[in-house]
């Protein structure tokens, strides 16, 4: 997706940006990317001293700049930017993101990171955010009580924001997993001793503790909240905002509580609830306001990750249903779409394909021939030999089978693979008839699995062939049929 950089044409003077990189090509990648936009005046340095005189002589808006450099390091430089300038937005590039460097980076005013590899839609997108100085509008409540926080806080904000969402967007699809990233993240950004996430069962009204971290990044104990605890857990459900504690009367919430809302779809999924180091001042309207964009992006990310859930829970529903359909016309079908799926993952496997391809594998294998679906049963179940006319509506079912599950956007690399598992390696095969690497490499995987279980498996019109008989096969249509490194992974195995 192409991210458009509005020209404001309002403003005649243009906005200066340093980008400071050691290694010339992703500085020429950056340099290049900005120079084609006319309100930017992009200067370059290739290290943290050169990049320090030119930023002396000029009024930068940003700087982006790398970390690793050699000399001056992309810290260092941040340092002594910040010594002289704060109303500058440093954009700082890594090549390994860790949790304490990112921290220690925002603390020092980075505004935000690109990870390498980036993309250059998301760098012109980060910098349009933040070369704007646009104010933030309250949206809640609790947020009215922030309109004290000036603009650098907001830009800090922003930032700590757009890491957030990058750190969580890139955590494994696994509830827990989040939260873990979840709690160790609002420990590091506010100072906390422990925190806690409790998801919300709203038929008990009770609080079942997911995850207790202390400061150490130690998992605590488990433990219902206390009648006090609950007591403010419930003011969060009832108010669907974040409550503030800061006292000394009960000795679980000294000397300072943030318990905030996770909501999806506006009704409460769940409380972080964090709990300020001893011994420290309370939780600042600064704190709050992180923990607030902290658990609004979590909230993000659990929703869109439950809809996803659901949603493709409920295509593989359908979509099994379909198959099932063909099954009970043909039994051969469902025994063998389980069969061929289960070799093709361990020919897969033997070709050290990623955990990714196998999921996408397994969906494909099953899903292979509901194409089937609409071949007559007169055709389907016809014990001889097929006519010509006959074999042509069987040579449909790749295309029925794509075309099933076109509206399906979360299956297009698993549709590509069904539409493909008949073309062969010399590009006889069918329905498009394309050749070699062209063919989805799954697909050239699932074309030896199915063709090995159609010959080893009794069919009305000819009986099984031996194993050794169709590994045989197998390797005498090597690179005419079949990829001849997927023939080799396959007798392997078997
Ligand atoms: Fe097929």
């Amino acid at each position: 997706m192409a991210i458009k950089v509005p020209v404001e044409e309002s403003s005649k003077e243009k906005k200066k940006i340093l980008v400071v990189d050691d290694y010339l090509p992703t500085r020429r990648l950056i340099v290049d990317a900005l120079s084609q936009y006319p309100q930017y005046e992009v200067n370059e340095a290739e290290n943290g001293e050169e990049a320090l005189q030119l930023f002396n002589k000029n009024n930068y808006g940003l700087v982006i700049s790398d970390i690793m450099m050699p000399g001056m390091s992309g810290m260092d430089l941040l340092n002594r930017i910040r010594e002289k300038n704060l109303s500058t937005a440093v954009i700082m590039i890594t090549g390994s993101p860790t949790i304490d460097l990112t921290v220690s980076a925002i603390k020092k005013g980075a505004v935000d990171f690109l990870t390498k590899p980036f993309d250059i839609d998301d760098l012109l997108f980060k910098v349009d955010i933040h070369l704007r100085e646009k104010a933030f509008l309250p949206v809640s409540g609790t947020e009215r009580l922030l309109e004290q926080v000036d603009l650098r806080d907001k830009t800090d904000e922003l930032s700590k924001q757009g890491y957030i969402f990058d750190s969580i967007e890139d955590s494994p699809m696994d509830n827990d997993a989040i939260f873990e990233k979840i709690v160790s993240l609002a420990l590091k950004l506010v100072d906390g001793e422990e925190c806690s996430i409790l998801l919300f069962d709203e038929q008990d009204n009770e609080f079942h503790p997911q995850i207790v971290k202390s400061e150490l990044e130690e998992v605590v104990e488990k433990k219902m909240p206390g009648p006090a605890l609950k007591k403010v857990f419930d003011e969060v459900v009832k108010k669907k905002e974040a409550v503030v504690v800061n006292s000394n009367e009960h000795q679980d919430m000294s000397p300072s509580l943030i318990c905030a809302p996770l909501m999806i779809r506006n009704s409460i999924l769940g409380i972080l609830s964090i709990r300020k180091k001893k011994n420290r001042e309370v939780f600042s309207k600064k704190d709050l306001h992180h923990i607030l964009s902290l658990t609004k992006r979590a909230s993000l990310n659990l929703e869109n990750k439950i809809l996803y859930e659901s949603l493709y829970s409920n295509i593989m529903d359908t979509l099994k249903s379909l198959i099932s359909s063909v099954q009970a016309r043909d039994h051969y079908t469902e025994e063998h779409s389980r069969r061929v799926t289960d070799l093709s993952l361990k020919i897969a496997r033997q070709m050290n394909c990623s955990l990714k391809d196998m999921q996408s594998l397994e969906i494909a294998g099953i899903l292979h021939d509901v194409g089937k679906i609409a071949v007559p049963d007169n055709i389907l179940l016809k014990p001889g030999k097929l006519t010509d006319e006959e074999y042509l509506i069987i040579k449909n079912h790749p295309t029925i089978g794509e075309n099933i599950l076109r509206p399906v956007i979360l299956l297009e690399k698993e549709r590509r693979i069904i539409q493909c598992h008949h073309e062969r390696w010399d590009g006889k095969g069918y329905p498009l008839g394309i050749a070699g690497e062209e063919i989805p490499f799954l697909a050239r995987i699932l074309a030896v699995a199915d063709s090995f279980d159609a010959m080893t498996n009794n069919r009305p019109y000819r009986s099984a062939m031996s194993i050794e008989k169709a590994l045989a096969e197998l390797v005498r249509n090597k690179n005419t049929q079949f990829d001849e490194n997927v023939v080799s992974a396959c007798t392997k195995i078997i």
